[in-house]
């Protein structure tokens, strides 16, 4: 494959866009062989036939870090409690939200719940993305969990796109464990962990560490099997209060720590050196009018690598669309247009153990997207406008 003709942002490192006018990208068996000014084109290239991109921009394609698109049913009821005054919390203790998407996905068989799920994948799709991280997490039962994890491995069969799975066992509490979350941790989530590892359905376990979740002592004792099985981990942590999940992930080394409305500098500091990167995910921000904003600052100085994923779920971020959640990262939580394209290619790769992927260098894999814009920062400027022009997955125009 060879493309001519395009403005490239290679995103080479993290300094900025990575800008190349007038480039050129050659890829061989899935992986960039080369890129740089046309001009400085080998020879070899010189006499290949390409692409001509018409002067578009050329990115990394993106990549969606967290997302939970396999679910049944949806929460729109509990949406409009909520503009009429209900609180997320508030619902949740009174045995809605998470839980009552449970019961929706418990209802769902599996060709329904794929069907269902390939109508957001499509969405994300559309818009560039060539890989999605997919959470388990509505099921809460040992068959529902295995069930929504075989539905996420099925969308990279049915759809032109990778799958990485995280097992989210420790999502919430269901009704049938109701006061006895160690009970709950032990006898069910982390059996089901192991089941789900042994059928090879996951790829890294997270977990919500929350008051209205689990306390920092159960996520240690799923993270602890996790380790023995040799799975990274990745935690949902200081969403709604500080409880001190982003520094107990950054102690078990994790690939990242996600939301972190309420992380301190302290926290900054632990990811920084374990190499855990600060998920954003402004959707949830957004829907669920949070007033606390990430210390974005902190996660700058500290030199933490921060991703955005729209954290697509059907309670706290119905969101299907990347260059929103792009938007929406600089629009709320200030940051600049570089950061969110970083957030979701390079970084977003990072945070899923893949970091061949999300630049355009030699040797990475060749997933890009051409746009009908002329600078990368229209990418996150633009609101409810997609200017994806082609998507290519391995090299494949
Ligand atoms: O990432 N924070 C916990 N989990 C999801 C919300 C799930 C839901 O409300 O259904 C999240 O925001
Ligand atoms: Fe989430």
């Amino acid at each position: 494959m060879l493309i001519t003709n395009a403005t490239l942002a290679t995103l080479r490192d993290d300094s900025g866009f990575g800008l190349i006018p007038e480039g050129a990208v050659a890829a061989r068996d899935g992986s960039i062989i080369w890129a740089g000014p046309a001009a400085e084109m080998p020879d070899d290239l010189q006499n290949t036939d390409g692409y001509d991109a018409g002067g578009r921009l050329l990115t990394p394609a993106l990549i969606d870090c967290h997302t939970h698109v396999v679910f049944g049913g949806n929460r729109a009821e509990e949406f409009e409690q909520r503009l009429n005054g209900a609180g997320y919390a508030e619902i949740a203790r009174a045995g809605g939200g998470i839980v009552s998407t449970v019961r929706a996905t418990r209802a769902a068989d599996e060709d329904a719940l794929l069907r269902d799920a390939l109508t957001r994948v499509d969405a994300l799709i559309a818009e560039g993305v060539t890989l999605i991280e997919i959470k388990s997490g509505y099921g809460l039962d040992a068959e529902t969990e295995l069930k929504m994890l075989r539905t996420a491995r099925a969308i990279a069969g049915a759809r032109d796109i990778e799958v990485r799975t995280s097992f989210l066992g420790a999502h919430a509490l269901p009704a049938e464990y109701a006061g006895r979350p160690d009970a709950y941790i032990d006898g069910l989530c982390i059996p089901t962990l192991q089941a789900a590892h042994a059928e090879g359905l996951v790829d890294a376990v997270d977990g919500f560490c929350e008051g209205i979740a689990f306390s920092p002592a159960q996520i240690a004792r799923v993270f602890d099997v996790a380790r023995a099985l040799g799975l990274p981990v990745k935690l949902h942590a200081e969403q709604l209060s500080h409880l001190g999940g982003a520094t107990l992930a950054a102690g078990y080394g994790a690939l990242s720590a996600d939301h972190l409305e309420y992380a301190q500098a302290a926290d900054a500091q632990a990811m920084a050196a374990s190499g855990t990167v600060a998920v954003m995910l402004p959707g949830a921000f957004y829907t669920l009018r949070e007033t606390q904003m990430p210390p974005i600052q902190a996660f700058r100085d500290h030199g933490v690598p921060m991703a955005v994923a729209t954290d697509c779920n059907p309670g706290s971020s119905p969101l299907t669309s990347p260059l929103l959640a792009m938007n929406m990262a600089c629009t709320l939580f200030r940051m600049t247009p570089v950061e969110a394209l970083l957030g979701m290619t390079a970084h977003a790769a990072r945070a899923l153990g893949a970091p061949d992927r999300g630049r355009i260098i030699k040797g990475a894999r060749a997933d890009l997207c051409l746009w009908d814009l002329r600078h990368p920062a229209e990418l996150a400027y633009r609101i409810g406008y997609n200017p994806l022009h082609k998507r290519i997955t391995g090299g494949r125009l």
